[in-house]
């Protein structure tokens, strides 16, 4: 159930932030179990009085890293970030994975990019072989979405824009919108990425490959 769900998350936050040095400038990813992250290294901080930097990929978490304390950098002030921690929706084969289920993917990707080395924290049911019924989210530009949306069901894919509860459309922190695709019976995530990032209007999508990813489980 849900709750053990959280457990796990909150678990695996604890042991993750064991890998943190003094000094180090961190990429914080977003999401429930990132979350946890923050509440476990402010404990660490403070116990130990560390001074480490952070850097955050949404405004959920920079959010919650303020009600801690945390000290922040924006990552255009930086040269490198040191090690970078982030959830994921789902892990295929260890090599690629889907997120941008909080539609924080665009700045997520960029921390991750841009660290030396990214840690996964993911519980066991995130692991999965194939992702043949998968939905992709993808950040697109709000100015002429639906012909944006039009060239995505082209090449295959049947889009739903995302909506907030009030059936507003959601929109990032990059003021964009996001459209949750299927594809189904494709199983190239890559080369589907490369075909969606080549469409005019997409910002980026949820396939996250071609990075070393450690996973904390
Ligand atoms: C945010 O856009 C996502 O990529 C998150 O990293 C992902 O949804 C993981 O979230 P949880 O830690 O809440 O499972």
């Amino acid at each position: 159930d849900k709750s053990k769900n959280l457990d796990q998350k909150k678990k695996i936050a604890e042991l993750s932030v064991a890998i943190v040095e003094d000094g180090m400038t961190i990429g914080l990813g977003s999401g429930s179990t990132m979350a946890y992250f923050v509440e476990a290294i402010a404990k660490r901080m403070k116990n130990e009085k560390l001074t480490v930097r952070f850097v955050p990929a949404s405004k959920f978490i920079e959010k919650k890293a303020i009600e801690y304390h945390l000290n922040m950098i924006s990552i255009d002030e930086i040269e490198e970030i040191d090690i970078a921690f982030d959830g994921a929706d789902w892990i295929i084969g260890k090599e690629i994975l889907i997120k941008g289920g909080g539609g924080s993917l665009f700045r997520e990707k960029k921390i991750l990019l841009n660290a030396k080395n990214i840690c996964i924290l993911a519980d066991q049911r995130k692991y999965i072989d194939s992702l043949s019924e998968c939905i992709i989210p993808i950040e697109i530009i709000p100015f002429g979405y639906t012909k944006t949306l039009q060239s995505i069901e082209k090449i295959g894919g049947t889009c739903f824009i995302r909506k907030n509860k009030d059936e507003e459309n959601f929109v990032t922190d990059n003021f964009n919108y996001i459209l949750d695709t299927k594809f189904s019976g494709i199983y190239n995530w890559k080369a589907i990425h490369e075909e969606l990032k080549s469409i005019q209007g997409v910002v980026d999508t949820g396939v996250f490959y071609g990075m070393e990813f450690n996973f904390i489980s």
